[in-house]
């Protein structure tokens, strides 16, 4: 079988290194890809936006089925297109992806469906939203209505900063109490219908050490996580998962694909953040370390709509993840810094490139975020020791991690 698997980053290798262990695959493509990627696949440069190139490369290689990394692609319904013409394809489709594409739309789905999530309401012009605000306490939150990157979010503690982001957003917005507790990320599998589990993770997403700096796409992760515990995870099924699943198929937009799951979790009881319409990066990095069975094959069954028939197997060893950035991530930063060491740490841990470029043979840092170094062991104190052995052998001044990933499960 043929596959192309879509997108560059961190999460795309960890698809691409689990995807080239399927018996089923006879040939993996990754458009564009990265250089860590390129050992697990045959990249070729067309970007996850040009959707008529991606389709015409599919059709010229007869390309079985398509695997979709990133959100953007799926929101702008590059899905859709594939299928229409004959291209098997993991969704969702654009009307699923508007789980992560429009707030609102998931906050009255969640009203409709008595799905725990926070206190809201909707609003298009700033004057309403200030007054509904006002009536919550504080912190409260304020939230763009699209796809914004993880950047459309203000938590504000005071009513002026309240007001001024909800100036800054302008148009349509959601604003809505604040939860208290601690934040997990939870992933399945759906066809439409059936729904399986594919575990929990947690992940750091301010830049330092002790959640001090700003927000970032996510600076490490760790899988199982001891706050998402059996109990936790049969409710997150039960009260928000299957409800949603079972409101798309009724409003006649089945949600075909891997849906992810933002948690807070107070007293075992989970209340819905944000749901994403793909693998969280770094969390799909972590996932495809604990996964023991074929990927390729539970993909493609989401897609088929025959996950009833299907059966997972984990590992119960943990994986932790550290990611390395480039200094000045989540602001500017320079591209272009050598990294070395790269093979000696590959003893210890498997290093996942999320933003590297070769440059006359030399990997060199090309992003943000750059490598996802993820390690596992029977414990997350033992992954963790491992992680960092390896994180200690890569040579690259321009680059740093967090010291701590990891440390909310260790202090439990
Ligand atoms: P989102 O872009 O929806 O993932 O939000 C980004 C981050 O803001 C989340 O990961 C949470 O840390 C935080 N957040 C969003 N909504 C709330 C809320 N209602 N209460 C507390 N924290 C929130
Ligand atoms: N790490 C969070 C995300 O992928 O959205």
């Amino acid at each position: 079988m043929k596959v192309l698997l879509i997108g560059s980053g961190g999460r795309e290798h960890a698809l691409a290194w689990a995807l080239s262990a399927s018996p089923l695959l006879t040939k993996l493509y990754c458009a564009p890809g990265n250089p860590g990627i390129a050992e697990a696949a045959e990249c070729v440069a067309i970007p996850a936006t040009d959707h008529d190139g991606l389709l015409a490369f599919a059709r010229e290689k007869g390309i079985d089925f398509v695997v979709i990394g990133p959100e953007q692609p799926l929101v702008d319904g590059l899905w859709d297109k594939l299928e229409a013409a004959g291209i098997k394809t993991l969704g969702p489709s654009k009307a699923g992806a508007v789980l992560e594409g429009s707030k609102g739309y998931v906050k009255d789905l969640c009203a409709e469906n008595a799905i725990p999530t926070a206190a809201y309401r909707r609003f298009d012009a700033p004057g309403p939203a200030k007054d509904f605000a006002a009536t919550l306490g504080l912190p409260v939150v304020i939230k763009a209505d699209g796809l914004a990157a993880g950047k459309g979010v203000v938590i504000a503690q005071t009513r002026e900063e309240a007001d001024a982001a909800i100036d800054a957003v302008g148009g349509d917005m959601v604003i809505e109490e604040y939860l208290d507790g601690e934040e997990a990320s939870f992933f399945v599998l759906s066809d439409g219908e059936h729904v399986v589990p594919l575990g929990g993770a947690q992940d750091h997403k301010r830049a330092f050490d002790g959640d001090k700096g700003p927000n970032t796409g996510g600076m490490g992760a760790y899988s199982p996580a001891p706050i998402f515990d059996e109990a936790v995870a049969a409710k997150t099924m039960d009260k928000i998962v299957r409800p949603t699943i079972a409101a798309m198929a009724r409003r006649g937009t089945p949600y075909m694909g891997v849906l992810f799951a933002g948690l807070m979790i107070k007293d075992g009881e989970p209340k819905l953040i944000e749901y994403n319409c793909r693998f969280g990066d770094p969390e799909c990095q972590v996932l495809m370390m604990r996964l023991k069975s074929d990927l390729l094959t539970a993909l493609l069954a989401a897609r088929d709509r025959q996950l009833a028939h299907l059966d997972l197997r984990w590992s119960d060893d943990a994986a932790l993840t550290v990611v390395m950035a480039t200094r000045g991530y989540p602001g500017d930063y320079a591209k272009g810094s050598a990294i070395s060491g790269l093979d000696a740490a590959s003893e210890h841990a498997r290093i996942f490139h999320a933003g590297t470029a070769l440059k006359a043979g030399h990997i060199v840092a090309n992003g943000g975020r750059v490598l996802a170094v993820t390690a596992t062991a029977p414990t997350i104190a033992d992954a963790q020791r491992r992680a960092y052995e390896a994180v200690d052998k890569i040579d690259w001044p321009e680059g740093f991690c967090r010291r701590d990933i990891g440390y909310r499960a260790l202090k439990r």
